[in-house]
């Protein structure tokens, strides 16, 4: 079952709740939410109070991408405010396995992250206790980039690592993900999407989300 996650950073926040009500009506999955911190990735986005607000408005997941240093201080304010899904980076850690008891102390869902030059074998000791982990497409920090294609490789010996080890946890992949490049996205063994520039091109939500859902399907 494949899942989409919309990245809400290329949005218009100008008009951020209809956007979000779009999405939602067009039958995404997640909202996918890139907190920046200006330490850890070089750029600053939203946080806390943001996520406060859309959580009064709609019942999708939060999918909640922490690029952020320190994360272990902030995930019980993120958790408060409404995260379903917590995911953090590996390379930002202090303590992996604490912070991933942490965030199921909690009740929620774990994902841990890498980016795109991190290998993955570096997290196959935290599999057992993961939901999901979120390999990087692109370096963190900005919407809109190209796919870093050796980040497939990544997602396919993953996926063939968790199938061995008889697992079942989501791979889901971040950044240059559009409909004419899904395809391959998913042959790698990824299985929840995340899309931000292509959901929010041309303002066209709800037709951008369908060709999405449409490669789901085929
Ligand atoms: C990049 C973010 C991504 C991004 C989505 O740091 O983590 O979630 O907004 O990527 P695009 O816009 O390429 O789909
Ligand atoms: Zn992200």
């Amino acid at each position: 079952m494949y899942k989409l996650a919309s990245s809400i950073l290329s949005a218009d926040f100008n008009i951020l709740g209809e956007q979000i009500e779009q999405i939602e009506a067009a039958g995404a999955d997640y909202i996918h939410f890139d907190v920046m911190d200006g330490h850890f990735v070089p750029n600053i986005s939203f946080g806390i109070p943001v996520l406060k607000s859309i959580r009064a408005n709609t019942n999708l997941i939060f999918d909640v991408h922490l690029m952020i240093a320190s994360p272990e201080k902030y995930i019980k304010a993120f958790s408060d405010a409404g995260a379903d899904i917590i995911n953090f980076h590996y390379e930002a850690a202090k303590n992996p396995l604490k912070l991933i008891q942490e965030i199921k102390s909690l009740g929620k869902k774990c994902a841990m992250t890498i980016k795109p030059g991190t290998d993955v074998e570096n997290i196959y000791k935290y599999l057992n206790e993961l939901d999901m982990v979120l390999l990087m497409s692109v370096e963190p920090g900005f919407g809109g980039q190209m796919l870093i294609e050796s980040t497939l490789e990544k997602a396919r010996k993953l996926r063939d690592y968790i199938t061995q080890k008889n697992l079942v946890i989501d791979i889901e992949m971040d950044g240059g993900i559009y409909p004419d490049n899904l395809g391959m996205v998913l042959d790698a063994g990824v299985n929840v999407v995340v899309a931000g520039a292509a959901i929010f091109e041309n303002n066209k939500i709800n037709t951008n989300i369908d060709m999405f859902m449409r490669t789901f399907k085929e």
